[in-house]
């Protein structure tokens, strides 16, 4: 397959804007799709203000845009390459497109036939799924062979992590060209099977569960729990802290398809993960989860995106 020059990207939350900031940062044409015109705003408002901050750092020469330009032009250029909109149809040109809406398997399905239809024969249809069977979701498409799983990890244009997932149908042209736009991204590549959770969430999802738990159960407080991880394993955040980040809506969704696909009751969700979410409680997002951000006990002081 011949490089990408038009991407597109549909949903527009924390994933899809990051997904699509990448895209226009490193030269393609990009459609961000959402059917939520007020998610489209805000991801035009946090894209612009991420390549700003590149910018201000310095740091937006790393992605190799036109150098004879400043970086202030390099990133009205990469902004003059998004378009937002909420007509499927705008994807019709698009060589390549990454998925990034709610993660259930029945919402992606009927948005990957949708897709099939419409883009053109040669387009690659990727999922930025964290869990979900990639063998499945091709299923539901005339063209199994060009459907692969492209996981980023969260922010996108930070995380240098790319996670490949090949169905059970994927083609080799498929994976080359999946790690040829990641690489043109310059992330590192892994490789995983299509088991439920892959690499990352397959482990990353238990812990934080497991720190629901601990919370649940009373073990500790919220700030010990995390304050324990991070300074006893060293690990950069805490775990409950992550879950916010990500979403505790994404990280049940996560845990009920580890259960469901791997049948163990070790991944069953903790309950208080469950009733959070029930709550609306779904982390920074909204304002609130294991942590209230909205009264300035925001325990992250800058916020991981750049
Ligand atoms: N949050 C993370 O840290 C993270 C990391 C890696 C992968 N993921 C995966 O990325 C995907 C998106 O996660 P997110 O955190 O960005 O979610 P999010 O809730 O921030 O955004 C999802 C967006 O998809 C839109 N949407 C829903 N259904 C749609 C449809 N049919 N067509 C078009 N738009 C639609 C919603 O309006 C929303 O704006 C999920 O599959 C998730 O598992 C998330």
């Amino acid at each position: 397959m011949a490089e990408a020059k038009n991407l597109g990207v549909v949903g527009s939350g924390q994933m899809g804007s990051g997904i699509a900031q990448l895209g226009a940062m490193h030269g393609l044409h990009v459609w961000l799709l959402d059917t939520d015109p007020t998610a489209l705003y805000r991801a035009k408002k946090s894209i612009s203000s991420s390549l700003q901050r590149f910018v201000s750092k310095g740091q937006i020469s790393q992605f190799s845009l036109v150098h004879y330009f400043t970086w202030q032009a390099a990133c009205t250029e990469a902004l003059g390459r998004l378009e937002y909109t909420s007509n499927i149809d705008e994807l019709r040109s698009a060589d390549f497109i990454v998925e990034a809406i709610v993660e259930s398997e029945d919402v992606k399905k009927k948005l990957f036939i949708e897709l099939d239809k419409i883009t053109k024969s040669s387009a690659i249809l990727a999922s930025n799924t964290s869990s979900i069977s990639i063998t499945r979701l091709a299923s539901a498409t005339s063209r199994p062979c060009q459907v692969i799983g492209m996981h980023f990890m969260n922010p996108p244009p930070i995380m240098k992590l790319v996670e490949i997932v090949r169905g059970a149908d994927t083609s080799d042209e498929t994976f080359h060209a999946t790690k040829a736009l990641a690489e043109r991204f310059h992330k590192t590549i892994i490789c995983s099977q299509d088991h439920p959770g892959f690499i990352v969430n397959r482990i990353l999802m238990p812990m934080i569960n497991e720190a629901f738990f601990t919370l649940y159960t009373g073990v500790a407080t919220k700030e010990d729990i995390d304050t324990g991880m991070k300074l006893g394993t060293n690990h950069p955040i805490g775990p409950l802290e992550l879950a916010d980040f990500i979403g505790l809506d994404v990280c049940l969704s996560i845990m009920k398809v580890l259960h469901a696909g791997l049948g163990d009751s070790k991944y069953a969700p903790c309950p208080l993960l469950v009733q959070y979410v029930d709550a609306g409680r779904v982390g920074r997002k909204c304002g609130v989860g294991v942590y209230d951000y909205r009264k300035g006990s925001e325990p992250i002081k800058a916020s991981p995106r750049l």
